[in-house]
């Protein structure tokens, strides 16, 4: 079975952008992380990253009937985008949303999350680990 990891807008500066809130972590030491948990327990990842809003819901799409779960991490589409809520009901299996910082600690436009409610679990203020954590609970639920 084949997981599914959609980074949002950002994302791959990941390492270099306000590593303070994120970390020194790059993206793609998050993504090899994630391939290596995955197999762990016996999953594997399909990885994808964009800045652009419809590039996210046309990938969403395209593993509709494919995937067994997904775990994403919006960036600040999060908090704005009905559209990617919608892809995301599109799907049959469970989603896991991720936020590497604190959200609730934050400013209040973070707060909000258009995902949250259709989620099958919200990582938030765990740092990239949430990302290992996500991949461990959508096995679980995977039995
Ligand atoms: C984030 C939190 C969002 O508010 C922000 O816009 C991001 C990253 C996080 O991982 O903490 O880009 O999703």
């Amino acid at each position: 079975l084949s997981l599914t990891v959609v980074n949002g807008p950002n994302l791959n500066l990941l390492g270099t952008r306000e590593p303070g809130i994120y970390g020194h972590e790059t993206l793609a030491d998050v993504e090899r992380r994630c391939a290596a948990v995955a197999t762990e327990v016996g999953l594997s990842v399909d990885c994808f990253q964009s800045n652009s809003e419809g590039a996210i819901v046309d990938k969403l799409h395209s593993v509709r009937e494919s995937t067994a779960g997904i775990v994403i991490n919006a960036g600040a589409y999060t908090h704005t985008s009905i559209a990617i809520r919608d892809a995301l009901a599109s799907v049959a299996a469970p989603f896991v949303e991720v936020h590497i910082s604190n959200v609730h600690a934050r400013e209040s436009f973070r707060h909000h999350s258009y995902l949250s409610d259709a989620a099958a679990a919200v990582i938030v203020g765990c740092g990239t680990q949430g990302y290992d954590f996500a991949i461990r609970r959508l096995a679980t639920l995977l039995g």
